[in-house]
């Protein structure tokens, strides 16, 4: 059973300024891609990897995870996520089960990673890391009036890796070729396969703004 994991890295990352892609932006003196494609591996669970870095950038991602000794295949990504994790799937040759984890959340803990892989291996078509709500959340219309109020008892935060077995992520991918609008899991429940869910943890937070990346550089490693 082979295992391989995708890493949509080709993000500007404008949310957390600066001008070098938010993959290749440094903690602790390692891009960010780095520390996300060392963890994957470091996991024990998956195979290979193989990134999706800015067109532009395919040269810096590939050389920063080589001088890291970090070994996966990079490849261009496309304008958007969706488009980001097609190329990477196809680069991706034959695997049974296949992982995509945002390069964004850098710090995921093995214990999820193994956990994603556990569910797929025993049979679950797809299945998604995910967190309780703490917050109370609101729907509201376009002027931010309020509408109504979700049970946040039945809600959940996503995070990755996303796990599916390759077939039917490809399946997902085929079917709706032009969507941009949803994660990889959303393609898939729209196929009306069921999509399970294991405990998410904090670590696996996506680094999006200049607020967490001081969160990671002094409590994550
Ligand atoms: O923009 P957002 O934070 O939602 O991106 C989530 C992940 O998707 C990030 O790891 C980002 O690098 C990746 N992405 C991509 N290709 C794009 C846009 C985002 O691989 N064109």
């Amino acid at each position: 059973m082979s295992v391989v994991a995708l890493v949509p890295a080709a993000g500007r990352g404008v949310r957390l300024g600066g001008s070098v892609p938010k993959a290749l932006v440094p903690i602790r003196g390692e891009p960010l891609l780095v520390h996300a494609v060392r963890g994957l591996l470091a996991s024990g669970c998956v195979h290979a990897a193989v990134v999706a870095a800015p067109a532009s950038d395919v040269d810096v991602a590939a050389g920063a995870l080589a001088a890291a000794g970090v070994d996966a295949q990079v490849v261009p990504g496309g304008p958007n996520r969706t488009q980001s994790v097609r190329l990477a799937l196809h680069a991706a040759g034959d695997p049974t089960i296949v992982l995509v984890h945002d390069a964004a959340r850098a710090f995921t803990p093995a214990e999820v990673i193994k956990a994603v892989v556990a569910a797929v291996s025993a049979g679950v078509p797809a299945v998604i890391p995910v967190l309780p709500v703490a917050d109370t959340v609101k729907r509201v219309d376009p002027a931010g009036v309020v509408l109504n109020t979700p049970d946040r008892s039945e809600l959940r935060i996503v995070q990755t890796p996303q796990g599916f077995s390759a077939d039917v992520l490809r399946r997902a991918y085929d079917a709706y070729p032009d969507d941009t609008t949803t994660d990889d899991a959303g393609l898939v429940e729209r196929l009306g396969v069921p999509v399970a869910t294991v405990p998410g943890h904090a670590y696996a937070m996506k680094i999006t703004t200049p607020f967490d990346l001081a969160i990671a550089e002094s409590v994550l490693s």
